[in-house]
């Protein structure tokens, strides 16, 4: 019998994102709770029992030497709590959309953080934007996750995106992307040979003749993407620091 694809999963088969609720307000509280945790030790402020107030991150110079380590360093994961990975696994939209990508809806929430030798499952990267006028350094390029771990992957149907704002959820901080750009074979010839960030990043040249948005997001609210969409560069156009979470969902047929 021929499938039919449902409401949603139409609207994601021609954006190739979706927007919807995933989390409740007090939940995000709760990872913002986290990941003020996780900075505190990756900063090493826990000696001083100083909590960071996340929103003003980039208030906090003192400590610059670490920022880099926080951001850019392969320790830049959260361990999910349990009840918030068990809610990502029986959210019925991401099902719906997995399910008419790839036939089933099994997968696993996996954070590879050393090209893909390193791996911890249940856990999630974060990412702290400091806003533009302090710098612009600490947003990456625009780039396909398909490649993820740094490196060249053919299979579409290895993984999704979920992207989801913690603090900054207005158009002027979220994740820019690029429509339907999930349908084009963007060609190897384009991808820069850089291995500054995770992600390959695509050539300035290619990037330019694609049309961008950024969705105006409630707190709560995420945005699931196709591995193929172009999107990043996501600039910081706000006062606060933009803290967020990515998570990656693999496919159960090839992942374990
Ligand atoms: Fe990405």
């Amino acid at each position: 019998m021929l499938y039919k694809k449902n409401k949603i999963q139409k609207e994601f088969f021609s954006k190739g994102y979706l927007v919807f609720k995933l989390f409740s307000k007090q939940e995000i509280n709760l990872i913002c709770y986290d990941l003020i945790e996780r900075v505190n030790f990756l900063s090493g402020l826990n000696k001083y029992k100083k909590d960071i107030d996340l929103a003003n991150y980039h208030n906090l110079n003192f400590f610059l030497d670490r920022h880099e380590k926080i951001i850019k360093g392969r320790t830049r994961y959260l361990p999910l709590r349990k009840n918030f990975s068990k809610k990502i696994y029986k959210n019925k939209i991401i099902k719906q959309i997995l399910y008419s990508e790839w036939g089933h809806e099994n997968f696993i929430i996996k954070w590879i953080f050393d090209r893909k030798t390193k791996t911890k499952n249940d856990t999630t990267g974060f990412r702290l934007a400091r806003p533009v006028k302090k710098s612009t350094k600490d947003v990456g390029g625009f780039h396909l996750d398909l490649h993820y771990g740094g490196e060249k992957n053919e299979n579409i149907k290895a993984l999704f995106t979920i992207w989801c704002p913690i603090i900054g959820t207005s158009s002027k901080y979220t994740l820019r992307i690029s429509p339907k750009s999930h349908k084009l074979n963007h060609l190897q010839k384009f991808v820069s040979r850089q291995k500054k960030f995770l992600s390959p990043v695509l050539m300035e040249n290619y990037t330019r003749k694609f049309k961008y948005i950024r969705p105006q997001l409630k707190i709560g609210e995420a945005i699931i993407f196709h591995p193929n969409l172009i999107h990043g560069g996501s600039l910081n156009l706000g006062n606060k620091t933009r803290v967020s979470i990515d998570f990656r969902l693999f496919n159960k047929k090839y992942f374990k």
